[in-house]
């Protein structure tokens, strides 16, 4: 599984690359298709963003014969992402925040793109969005996300457990006493 890194600071993005454990940047522009093929030079690498939209899906088409990625945001359905799939999404970006918003289960929708591109052995890739917390990331995870987007605040707290710090800080006084008893 890949984690992106949700955000367009730079500063954040240098922070969080140092663990080591970032494979990717997203960012939150609307993006129409007449833009779409000079943001695709900017490097060889640009993955670009598009709607999902009847418009969307027609630049999708005509980007993918291009060998220019995209990455279809703002899905909310099984019907949008297989939609997506067919018109030659390298991404799909399921938002699982804004779902859970509505009630609706976004882990089932998730579960059932993944079923969908491995049963017909899709290329597409499902890109958890609308990430807020770390148990959004295991969820997601589990239901077999390829790439889970996480905003740096999130990246911080998968860090951290209250029984780590209080470890941490009962394995130093024990080293402290120990060193105090055989110097
Ligand atoms: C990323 O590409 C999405 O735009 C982002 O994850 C949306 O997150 P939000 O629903 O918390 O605004």
């Amino acid at each position: 599984m890949k984690f992106f890194l949700d955000t367009a600071d730079v500063s954040a993005i240098k922070t969080i690359n140092e663990l080591g454990v970032v494979d990717g940047v997203t960012t939150n522009p609307t993006i129409i298709s007449r833009e779409a093929r000079d943001i695709a030079k900017w490097a060889d690498n640009i993955v670009v963003k598009i709607p999902m939209t009847m418009e969307g899906l027609k630049a999708v088409n005509v980007l993918s014969k291009e060998n220019i990625k995209t990455n279809v945001t703002l899905i909310f359905t099984v019907s949008q992402g297989l939609m997506a799939i067919k018109a030659g999404a390298a991404f799909i970006s399921p938002f699982v925040g804004r779902l859970e918003d509505i009630g609706t289960d976004a882990y089932q929708l998730i579960s059932d793109l993944r079923e969908i591109i491995d049963f017909y052995g899709f290329d597409t890739e499902i890109i958890a969005a609308s990430i807020r917390n770390t148990v959004h990331v295991e969820n997601v995870a589990k239901r077999g996300a390829h790439i889970a987007t996480i905003p740096d605040a999130v990246f911080d707290k998968m860090t951290k457990h209250p029984l780590t710090t209080s470890g941490i800080k009962n394995f130093t006084k024990d080293w402290e006493t120990f060193k105090n008893k055989v110097e």
